[in-house]
């Protein structure tokens, strides 16, 4: 029907004898997965309650629906300074824009994601929430901004709204027909999760690094039997790491503790020996605001009262950054302070996310990744960073990895096989592309596709290079470009190489192809955007304004997608 004038609304059907359930809808902004899980989390609990749940993206919701919504739940998180996730840019701007409409019938709550060694923690999520407020919404639970060990938190967010939306909720359970669509997913679910991995054995770890390079990336392999986990290309492994023991050993040592020592570890009143906790559960390398602000409170330490007394945010920003647990126990005296009451302020060590770099098809029962050892001196002491050096150091074939899969489907390959790739990954960027082109490799997809790659070194760090040029004889891959930005005297970046060849990719931009870009956030990905806003422009014979509004459409037709860190 073409759209009409008729102001008359179109008779509803309506089950007979059925209890209309109310509907709430979920809303989600999520970059690598959290938040995603959650909202679905949530959702499969409402849905048992009784209520019909609209759960979706908040860049696949409809704006022009946000008047009609009566309850809204918002599970967001906020990444770098402050910024929102790619898939919560567009209904963020809406919100926080003059064509936002009064809310004064919505009910809302949000659970914001963050990390509280950032300045702008959860900053998304308050701002969502101020802003919904602002336009008549009612707050029913207040927000609950969590931390990166995020489950507790985000459990009790859900059990409070679940609370609040039963007492409101005129819904019968029995509208709740078995086999409604929220449980679906449920069956085919492995029983592994972030909270409860899978102890996977390593199949292989070595260095793709040649002699002489200043990287050692690993290529880990992790075997899935026995599992029942799956994956797709574009999914991410979590990987529950160990601090290192070195460092563990100095913490003990510097205050004078007892290695075995029983400390409690939950808040089951579970025991682990000290050493053992510091090892396997307690975050050691990062420090925090509100963890100093709780040793302070507890030690009544003067220094650290300074440091943390309004005007010297600056001095306390400065202080933070680079510094692990070992320098402020060094730098504060806190000797003489027991270990139980100490440690459990502290954080638990947070999973680590690394793009997978295999396909499942092609490596049954295993998974891939390539993880970067990030080591660096900082302070006047050599620092490493946690997972990354872990799986480099101290991690070997025949040993067990906890590990867990995270579901990201915001990088996604292209649901037609014919639909053209661009793929844009330096460094260990490169990664989730190996991944892609395996599987298109094993289902014969027939679109074209192009790998943008670089790095410092074309000797030493040409990661997967033989499987690049053998995938590129075989046609698997159409074309690829590398920047090595070292090896000249101008250095040489992926952008460079985009402008290079603009016009082709603007060719095969018309011809639908789908954008991906993975790696660094600040710098990398911020310059390869601006370089396909200059190469649209400019091969479009667009405005700046135009072309802006072309990669705005790219990205609601899921075209544009980036796994960025
Ligand atoms: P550089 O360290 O020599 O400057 C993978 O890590 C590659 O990304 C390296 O070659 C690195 O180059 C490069 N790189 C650094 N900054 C970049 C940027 N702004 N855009 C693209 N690549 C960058």
């Amino acid at each position: 029907a073409a759209a009409g004038a008729s102001s008359v609304p179109a008779p509803v059907a309506q089950p007979m004898a059925v209890a209309v359930a109310r509907e709430v809808t979920v809303l989600y902004g999520s970059q690598t997965g959290n938040s995603h899980k959650l909202a679905t989390k949530f959702s499969k609990k409402l849905t048992e309650q009784g209520l019909q749940v609209a759960l979706s993206s908040m860049s696949d919701f409809k704006l022009n629906n946000l008047k009609k919504v009566q309850d809204l739940f918002i599970v967001v998180s906020t990444h770098g300074e402050g910024d929102a996730p790619d898939n919560a840019i567009a209904f963020y701007e809406f919100l926080h824009s003059k064509r936002a409409p009064q809310l004064e019938d919505l009910r809302f709550s949000v659970l914001a994601l963050g990390d509280t060694s950032y300045e702008f923690f959860c900053q998304t999520g308050k701002d969502f929430d101020k802003r919904l407020e602002e336009l008549g919404g009612k707050r029913i639970v207040d927000r609950v901004d969590c931390d990166v060990d995020f489950e507790e938190a985000a459990g009790e967010w859900m059990t409070q709204v679940l609370g609040a939306v039963s007492q409101s909720s005129a819904a019968p359970a029995a509208a709740n027909a078995p086999g409604s669509s929220a449980a679906v997913q449920a069956e085919t679910e492995s029983e592994y999760t972030r909270s409860n991995p899978f102890k996977a054995e390593i199949l292989e770890n070595l260095n793709l690094n040649g002699r002489g390079s200043d990287r050692e990336t690993r290529h880990v392999e992790i075997s899935l039997e026995g599992s029942n986990l799956q994956y797709e290309p574009g999914d991410s492994l979590g990987v529950i790491p160990q601090n290192d023991p070195a460092l563990v050993d100095a913490l003990i040592a510097a205050m004078e503790w007892r290695a075995d020592e029983l400390v409690t570890v939950n808040k089951n009143g579970e025991q682990r020996g000290l050493r053992d906790a510091l090892i396997n559960v307690y975050e050691i390398t990062t420090l925090t605001k509100p963890l100093l602000s709780a040793i302070e409170q507890m030690t009544s330490n003067a220094e650290l009262c300074d440091l943390l007394a309004p005007g010297s945010e600056q001095d306390l920003k400065a202080y933070l950054a680079g510094r692990d647990l070992l320098d402020l126990i060094q730098d504060y005296s806190f000797k003489g302070i027991p270990a139980e009451p100490f440690v459990t302020l502290l954080r638990k060590i947070p999973a680590r996310l690394y793009s997978i770099a295999s396909s499942p098809k092609a490596s049954p029962d295993e998974v891939h990744i390539t993880v970067r050892a990030v080591r660096y001196e900082a302070h006047g002491r050599q620092r490493s960073g946690v997972c990354s050096v872990h799986l480099a150091e101290r991690v070997q074939a025949g040993d067990a990895l906890p590990v867990f899969i995270q579901q990201n489907a915001s990088f996604k390959l292209p649901e037609n096989p014919n639909a053209p790739i661009i793929m844009i990954g330096p460094g260990t960027g490169v990664a989730p592309f190996r991944a892609f082109v395996a599987e298109r490799e094993e289902t014969g997809a027939a679109g074209k596709s192009w790998l943008f790659y670089g790095d410092q070194h074309f000797s030493t760090d040409f990661l997967y290079q033989i499987e690049w040029q053998r995938w590129l004889k075989d046609g698997v891959l159409t074309r690829m470009d590398v920047a090595f930005s070292r090896d000249t005297d101008q250095k040489v970046y992926v952008q460079h190489r985009m402008h290079e060849k603009s016009e082709e990719l603007y060719r095969w931009l018309q011809e639908g192809a789908h954008v991906y870009v993975c790696g660094d956030e600040k710098k990398m990905a911020h310059d390869v955007h601006a370089a396909l806003l200059a190469i649209i422009e400019k091969e479009g014979k667009l405005s700046p304004e135009e072309a802006a509004e072309y990669v705005a459409g790219m990205q609601q037709q899921k075209r544009y997608q980036r796994d960025v860190y």
